[in-house]
């Protein structure tokens, strides 16, 4: 079978996740993990190459097509061009398709990222044409093909992004934008964590738009899901993003609060959750006041697990702990420019 190595991004702190997700999906083999720099870099069957877009973890895909060296100096740009001038680049670029170079640089080089791409480019168009006896159009704005040139002190890395310009996570069903909404990549990593099961009752008591909502309902076919939020505003929105999805017939919405949970809820087996970051009110002590009264009404009406993402991880521990509860998952994941953990936690067996 044809196998192509295909480089993954995904959120820092849930490149396992991704990782199991790529094998499981694609029947993929796992060569590289990059922990915490959100990269993972596998062989995967050419036949599962238009399952990537059904990946649920990753923020983009790049089929590599060449790897090489080059020097720092002026004059090494023409061994730069070397490296771009792969003939695998004529299967996906043609007088037919227009391209663009995305280049980046990190280290100490005498040239910048737009020589680069101004030589990557020159080299593309050399050999289409050579192969096709025909140029190929070159369009920056709106480009068939996306050539990423990446050049890493030494390293040359060519790929070609798949899907776009648009990380994968960013597409699809947010009509309506949360201000702090979750990225869909951490939503999926929670409810994997969570260790939920189709037909499980999944509960995300302070949904804002919906998003751990709506993953679980691409995750799980049988599991009745329930998006709650204060806010009628964001609940409103949580439908609207539904609809986008085509999962609202899935969820119940509830305008409620959490701090009251059991007033709303009888038993859910999972709770599944981003609340609100002290950090980001400036009201942290208001904020745990409310993790306190949430987490004292859900550790009497979840069966399984609670798994929340939060900057407030030291009082959702004391919390749960003074209720016998275990912590099972402590992990750390950049989430915007901040780090929040990822807790789950379960009931003492
Ligand atoms: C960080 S946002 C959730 C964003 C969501 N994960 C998304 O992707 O859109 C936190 C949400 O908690 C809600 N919230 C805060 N206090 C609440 C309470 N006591 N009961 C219910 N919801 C609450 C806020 O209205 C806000 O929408």
């Amino acid at each position: 079978m044809s196998m192509v190595e295909v480089i993954f991004t995904t959120n820092p702190g849930i490149e396992d996740i991704a990782a199991d997700e790529i094998s499981a999906k694609l029947g993929a083999r796992i060569i590289d993990i990059r922990k915490g720099l959100g990269r993972v870099v596998a062989t995967v069957p050419r036949d599962s190459i238009e399952l990537i877009e059904t990946l649920r973890s990753i923020h983009r895909a790049r089929i590599l097509v060449s790897r090489g060296k080059v020097c720092a100096e002026q004059q090494c740009l023409n061994g730069l061009k070397k490296v771009v001038t792969h003939p695998d680049l004529t299967k996906y670029i043609t007088p037919l398709t227009s391209f663009a170079i995305r280049a980046e640089r990190s280290g100490l080089h005498e040239y910048t990222s737009l020589d680069i791409a101004r030589v990557a480019g020159d080299a593309v168009i050399e050999l289409v044409s050579k192969a096709f006896s025909e140029r190929p159009p070159v369009d920056l704005d709106y480009p068939s093909i996306i050539v990423a040139v990446d050049v890493i002190n030494e390293d040359v890395l060519v790929s070609i992004e798949l899907g776009g310009d648009l990380s994968w996570h960013r597409r699809g069903y947010r009509i309506y934008d949360h201000p702090a909404a979750l990225k869909p990549t951490l939503a999926y990593a929670m409810l994997v964590l969570s260790g939920a099961r189709d037909g499980d009752v999944i509960l995300d008591p302070m949904c804002g738009g919906g998003t751990v909502a709506i993953e679980a309902a691409y995750l799980f076919e049988d599991s009745e899901i329930i998006c709650m939020d204060k806010n009628p505003r964001h609940i409103r929105g949580a439908k609207l993003n539904a609809k986008a999805a085509q999962v609202y017939q899935r969820i119940r919405f509830i305008v409620g609060d959490a701090r009251k949970l059991s007033s709303y809820i009888d038993e859910a087996d999972v709770v599944v959750s981003n609340p609100p970051y002290g950090i980001r009110l400036g009201s942290p002590h208001e904020v745990r006041r409310v993790y306190r009264d949430f987490l004292q009404e859900a550790v009497s009406v979840v069966r399984k697990s609670i798994a929340l993402i939060t900057t407030e991880h030291i009082v959702v521990k004391e919390v749960v702990s003074k209720n016998r509860w275990r912590i099972v998952e402590d992990r750390i994941v950049s989430h915007g420019n901040l780090h929040p953990h990822i807790i789950v936690a379960s009931p003492q067996q």
